[in-house]
């Protein structure tokens, strides 16, 4: 263990070690010896680092109000492409799907039976009925921020709505779940739980990710999984939660023609929720949503 403790912290605060993150250290240790998962120490963030998040975190939610102030039947998703970029844009930032692996747009448009990572088109055509997530994820300064939100066009069908609405409980179960001090399967297992009880199931092969001085960082975070288990959760920590719950089975599988677009193998619909979240001292807070 470090013991200098007039060194400056490991975390880049500028502060002495003694001042910043030694009670936080000698407490993850601890915890290790316990044979907890501990984080790197890469993903803990300081106050500056926060902060600049945060920024990012405010130009992400403004681009998901925009989009649910303009979102209506008839429109093309990439219609919706172009409000999150030229907004983005205008605000200094940069959406950070585009070119993200050779992602070609600036936001992810998944409808119905499409998971997450659906490519806006303007041969795609919101109709009375359907449910669309729309996830947005930007970048200000160099740092990142992530949400993503449903929306029902026009009347949808009453299983439909449930699933938005079921979707949306488990995000919120998956927030209360998360505290210092925790584990990330206490998330996976509120959101599990919920989604089970509802006749519905989860996606695992995607989940959410540490988020902010990159776009995804350690840990993934499951949407499956049990309580006490997976990495601890200590504050300065920023990841999303987005589970994704299928009204079918869980199984997805990627489309060979675009090599984004998830979908439901059973051609059930699915729904998600995505918010940013900071561990902090007594529990989370919400940066993006
Ligand atoms: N925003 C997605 C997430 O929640 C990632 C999309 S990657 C992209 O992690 F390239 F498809 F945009
Ligand atoms: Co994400």
């Amino acid at each position: 263990m470090n013991i200098n403790r007039n060194a400056p912290c490991w975390c880049g605060s500028n502060k002495k070690y003694k001042h910043c993150h030694l009670e936080f250290d000698k407490k993850l240790f601890s915890y290790a010896q316990r044979g907890a998962i501990i984080p790197p120490r890469s993903i803990i963030k300081n106050e500056e680092q926060i902060q600049r998040i945060k920024e990012s975190s405010k130009i992400n939610t403004a681009v998901l109000d925009l989009v649910s102030k303009n979102i209506k039947v008839g429109m093309s998703t990439d219609e919706i492409n172009t409000i999150v970029h030229e907004f983005t844009v205008s605000q200094g930032a940069i959406p950070a799907p585009l070119n993200f692996q050779g992602y070609p747009k600036s936001v992810c448009t998944s409808i119905n039976d499409e998971v997450c990572h659906g490519i806006p088109s303007p041969e795609v055509i919101l109709e009375e009925g359907d449910i669309i997530n729309v996830d947005v994820s930007t970048i200000y300064n160099g740092y990142f921020s992530d949400a993503s939100r449903m929306f029902k066009i026009g009347e949808v069908h009453p299983d439909l709505d449930k699933l938005v609405d079921v979707a949306k409980e488990c995000l919120e179960k998956g927030l209360e779940a998360a505290k210092p001090w925790g584990f990330m399967g206490d998330i996976a297992e509120a959101v599990q739980k919920h989604a089970e009880s509802n006749g519905y199931s989860v996606v695992r092969e995607f989940g959410g990710h540490g988020v902010g001085l990159q776009f995804h960082e350690e840990p993934f975070v499951s949407h499956v999984g049990k309580k006490g288990t997976g990495m601890l959760l200590v504050p300065g920590m920023i990841f999303t939660i987005e589970p994704m719950i299928n009204m079918g089975k869980p199984d997805i599988f990627i489309d060979s023609e675009d090599d984004w677009t998830v979908l439901t193998e059973d051609g059930y619909p699915s729904a998600q929720w995505e918010y940013t979240v900071l561990v902090t001292e007594t529990g989370i807070e919400i940066l993006t949503y």
